[in-house]
């Protein structure tokens, strides 16, 4: 207990000694010898913010050894920003454009006088991403206020006007803003304008404390009163002192408090377009106004708003709304569209979550290829199945041969993909509902899951022909999609050591059709005898794919050539190098183990030999991630569902 509470106190004691070694307090005179050693600890908000995003640093995407990543982007040079990279998945663009915007606003272009404005359907990561800037702020270096100032303004601002160029090449920074009015009254009355005398101190970002960071939500249209976004005049003061007294300011609002840093409008358009106009000055001009008479007030922020897409059209539609979207820089935050990305989002939110329950391998799979389903555009050139392996990077098999469709091509053809269909919450909600569903059992999987979308599905407020369609990629597509890989799963469980008898498969079929190709014989490895080539073999791997006939020359040929030119690049060759044979082999593989295994998994009574081969495959599943639970349910469905009889 002792031992305990030493280390609490440490951890206090250690943490504050970390925040006063980074506090800094003097006079303006000690701030300017300060900044004239590092120039760069002043920045104005869009220059702080970019740095924020880049200094944890920046790599290519197609630099990994993913070879589904590198076939996707290969042709576009996407920049992947390490800033969000733990946090944000499959929506690498997205992120990318957000980071342009902050350079180019960092070197003042005109980006730096806009809005940005993320829109994006309910879900997509709008406020998460707002989130992750405001966190960044705040886990970034201390900066330097005027102490006592509202509006935590730069203390530049205290230099007179005729005295800006000299102090700008001495100090080799540039120098905008002018002060607030209360900084101003302060410095006329407590200091007698001796400037250099002013208190200056380091602040920490904090939303919470309202330093640095403002927040608007959506305001009560009846009452748009702008005091929420510029401060008010506290009316108990008014009697005290004079009109235009600054001293009956509270410049507490959410664009005062947002100075140096950052402003975040929630469901921006919401509001009436009056209250925008303030959004809009404050970015274009860097100027809002003082409660009151006390005229205009700089401030040095960035606006980030976001809201959806009806509430964007609606407002677009408007004409009178012309003014203001021409000072916005859109960037549209959609849906993934990557199947390995959207099951690395649920991973994020139920480890972030209180979600403690067993979930059994390919349950996020399976939830997430509906989401991503029910996001895409329909094409004439594949099914939409298909379409969701190929977006993934996957190589998609047909009649013996990878399917040519070029993915950019696909996409240029969809019109807003990724801007409707399911949600990240209602996947989350029937994750939810499924472990409801079997508390007992604290587990969920595919099937439960699968089960909770459809419920979902049927009572949720949708377009009949959408819910008839989602129903049919719940009941239908994904149902067999998700046999599939089960039966891959109970095969890799029978098969003692799958991979090896894989790999002797595919070196035994390189063997024979290299020989038959070449009008060569095989030597046999262990007798070294000279044997023809074993075409009974050969095709019994290539019927797996349906290779059948006058098909199969070219089919070995192909395989040969593609091999050959992949070893000569120096790549490791194995089973699963040629996309076509990999299936074949697996294929083979299971329809070997098909009849033992219908007949181990429905058995009522096994004999002795079955009873070994059961507890082995059990055993095995649950090393591969399976748990007590699931290893019935999954087993108890395939024995339903895939060896019918
Ligand atoms: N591409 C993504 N990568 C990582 N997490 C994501 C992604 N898209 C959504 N999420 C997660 O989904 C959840 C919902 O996102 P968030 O609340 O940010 O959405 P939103 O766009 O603000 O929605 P709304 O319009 O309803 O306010 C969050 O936990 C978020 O982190
Ligand atoms: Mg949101």
């Amino acid at each position: 207990m002792e031992k305990e509470s030493v280390s609490f106190e440490k951890l206090i004691r250690e943490d504050r000694a970390a925040h006063s070694s980074q506090a800094w307090q003097g006079r303006f005179l000690d701030y300017l010898e300060f900044l004239k050693a590092d120039p760069t600890l002043t920045k104005l908000a869009h220059a702080r913010l970019h740095e924020v995003i880049v200094e944890v640093g920046i790599h290519d995407i197609v630099s990994t050894d993913d070879a589904r990543v590198k076939r996707l982007f290969k042709d576009d040079n996407v920049k992947v920003y390490h800033f969000f990279e733990d946090e944000f998945f499959g929506i690498e663009k997205t992120l990318a454009q957000i980071a342009r915007y902050f350079q180019s606003a960092a070197l003042k272009g005109e980006e730096s006088r806009q809005v940005l404005y993320l829109m994006g359907p309910v879900g997509s990561g709008k406020s998460s991403l707002v989130e992750k800037l405001q966190r960044g702020l705040e886990e970034s270096e201390p900066f330097f206020a005027i102490e006592g100032c509202p509006m935590s303004e730069e203390p530049l601002h205290l230099i007179p006007r005729h005295l800006r160029r000299e102090f700008e090449k001495m100090l080799g920074v540039h120098i905008e803003g002018d002060l607030c009015p209360v900084c101003r009254f302060r410095l006329k009355e407590e200091f007698g304008e001796r400037y250099e005398e002013v208190p200056v101190a380091s602040r920490l970002f904090s939303k919470r404390n309202r330093i640095g960071i403002g927040v608007v939500p959506p305001v009560d249209p009846n009452n748009q009163d702008t005091s929420v976004l510029v401060g008010s005049e506290d009316i108990s003061k008014l009697d005290l002192y004079s009109e235009g007294d600054p001293r009956v300011l509270d410049l507490n609002g959410a664009i005062n408090v947002g100075n140096r840093g950052m402003v975040e409008f929630i469901e921006v358009f919401k509001n009436e377009t009056e209250y925008l106009h303030a959004m809009i000055t404050a970015t274009q001009e860097k100027v809002i106004p003082a409660p009151g008479r006390h005229g205009m007030v700089y401030v040095d922020t960035v606006i980030v708003a976001h809201s959806n897409e009806a509430e964007w059209q609606k407002f677009k539609a408007d004409h009178t709304n012309e003014a203001i979207l021409d000072r916005i820089v859109v960037v549209k935050v959609p849906y993934n569209l990557r199947l390995s990305e959207e099951v690395k989002i649920y991973q994020k939110i139920i480890r972030n979550s209180d979600f403690r329950a067993h979930v059994a391998p390919h349950t996020l799979e399976v939830a997430s290829m509906f989401a991503i389903l029910s996001r895409l555009e329909p094409t004439t050139k594949c099914d939409l199945m298909t379409k969701l392996k190929l977006y993934n990077g996957e190589e998609v098999v047909e009649k013996g041969k990878t399917k040519k469709i070029d993915v950019h091509e696909l996409r240029d053809d969809t019109k807003r993909e990724g801007m409707s269909g399911i949600s990240t919450r209602f996947i989350m909600k029937a994750l939810d509902n499924a472990l409801s569903d079997n508390i007992e059992g604290n587990c969920i999987n595919p099937i439960n899951v699968r089960e909770a979308l459809i419920n979902m599905t049927k009572e949720a407020d949708l377009a009949d022909d959408t819910r008839k369609q989602y129903l049919d990629f719940l009941q239908d597509i994904l149902h067999k999609e998700y046999l599939d890989i089960l039966e891959k799963e109970i095969t890799k469980a029978f098969v003692y050591s799958y991979q090896e008898q894989a790999e002797s498969l595919f070196q035994n079929y390189l063997d024979h059709a290299e020989a038959y190709v070449n009008k060569t014989k095989v030597k046999d490895r262990n007798t070294k005898e000279e044997l023809h080539p074993d075409e009974g073999f050969l095709k019994s791997i290539e019927e797996q794919i349906a290779i059948i006939g006058s098909a199969a020359d070219g089919f070995r040929q192909e395989v040969i050539a593609y091999l050959w030119a992949a070893s000569r690049r120096g790549a490791r060759i194995s089973y699963r190098s040629y996309e076509p044979l990999k299936e074949a082999i697996e294929k083979k593989l299971m329809s070997s183990v098909r009849d033992i295994s219908r007949i181990i998994t429905k058995a009522r009574t096994r004999d002795e030999e079955q009873t070994d081969k059961y507890n082995a495959m059990v055993q095995s599943l649950l090393e591969h991630g399976y748990c007590n639970n699931c290893v019935d349910v999954v087993l108890k469905y395939a024995a339903n569902n895939l060896w019918k009889d």
